[in-house]
């Protein structure tokens, strides 16, 4: 497990996603008012980034299909997608981001 510095919080717009690489995993990372949630970027159905989805509250709209994912769990909420995404522990310290990697849920 490696735990990365991968945004500034500020940078981070509230209520949207954004895509990063770190340590060879593609994140999307959303912020949602203080708190930061950390998903694999790429949707369980087909090839979209979900840092291009659209957020409501706690889950997040596939930008290509439109399946709903959770964003504390990853799980797969609407068809078509029915496997989750990756979940990755975000942290927030400060104005900086950090994001653990290396071990993937589920
Ligand atoms: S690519 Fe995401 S729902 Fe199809």
């Amino acid at each position: 497990m490696t735990r990365l510095r991968v945004a500034t919080f500020s940078a981070l717009r509230d209520g949207a996603g954004v895509r990063v690489d770190a340590g060879g995993h593609r994140l999307a990372l959303f912020r949602v008012g203080g708190e930061v949630f950390a998903l694999g970027d790429r949707c369980s159905h087909a090839e979209a980034s979900l840092a291009e989805g659209i957020l409501d509250g706690g889950t997040v709209e596939c930008p290509r299909h439109g399946a709903m994912f959770d964003l504390r769990t990853g799980a797969a909420l609407s068809f078509p997608a029915t496997r989750p995404v990756p979940v990755y522990r975000a942290e927030v310290e400060g104005e900086a981001v950090f994001v653990e990697v290396g071990e993937e849920s589920p």
